[in-house]
């Protein structure tokens, strides 16, 4: 048996290999919500005309949030239910995710994410972590935790748990030998994105866990073109997966 890991498969998990006997851990953000290289792919691309998802995109750049929101609400007024329209093809996403899953997974959510439909579809070979959850496999302790405390760009996605919450799961791990989060550690170059040219924030808590607890290895998603894929914190080797979708790879653990 060997153990995987994968982060932001954003509609393209389809492509995960592995054997039956094999073991993954997904680290969030399943849905294809949309695809910056190429805005005519995903949920939103389908659902809103092309000139105002680019709109939205340049104001979110401008670092306008109250121009995109306005651009997003414009739009969205010609759907009379956007929200729940957007939660139909997100559950579809999730029922094709866990009917192509090679193997028994683990996944904790990401901040594109609806953890509750999440928690509705999963077939009985998967596991949604809810908040924290530590287990050991061949000797290693690992922790898994769910969500992302809101970045500064934030848009209040459904998988975006309260920084107060999540530094309270965070509190609750004890010391591990493998740390799994969706988003990064607090530290400028895991943070920041250079094809959005901007910061999107990471977690102080995490950051705290690493220098106290020193854990072999940080795994996580979520920056999709960071400046530094890979870094050491202390002892701690911390390595983004992001993005699936675009660039196809898993790390085998065990
Ligand atoms: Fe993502």
């Amino acid at each position: 048996m060997s153990v995987f890991l994968a982060s932001d498969t954003h509609g393209a998990h389809r492509k995960l290999q592995a054997s039956q006997n094999d073991f993954l851990l997904l680290l969030g953000d399943y849905p294809d919500l949309l695809d910056y290289f190429d805005l005519t792919q995903g949920i939103l691309a389908r659902l809103f005309p092309q000139d105002v998802i680019v709109d939205v995109l340049n104001h979110i750049n401008n670092k306008d949030r109250v121009k995109a929101r306005e651009s997003m609400r414009k739009a969205a007024g010609s759907f009379p239910d956007l929200f729940n329209l957007v939660k139909t093809h997100v559950q579809q996403c999730y029922t094709d995710l866990f009917a192509s899953l090679p193997c028994k997974s683990k996944l904790i959510f990401g901040n594109t994410d609806f953890p509750e439909l999440l928690q509705k579809y999963a077939s009985p070979d998967t596991e949604i972590i809810g908040q924290i959850q530590v287990f050991a496999t061949d000797g290693l302790r690992i922790a898994m935790i769910s969500g992302v405390e809101p970045g500064p760009h934030s848009f209040g996605m459904p998988g975006e748990v309260d920084s107060k919450i999540y530094a309270s799961w965070v509190a609750d791990l004890p010391p591990v030998d493998i740390l799994c989060s969706h988003g990064p550690p607090a530290v400028i170059d895991l943070t920041y994105d250079v094809s959005a040219e901007r910061d999107e924030g990471g977690s102080e808590a995490l950051l705290e866990y690493i220098h106290k607890f020193r854990p072999r290895y940080h795994f996580y998603g979520h920056i999709h073109q960071p400046k530094k894929r890979q870094a050491v914190i202390g002892s701690t080797v911390c390595i983004n997966l992001a993005c699936f979708r675009d660039r196809p790879w898993m790390v085998r653990m065990i």
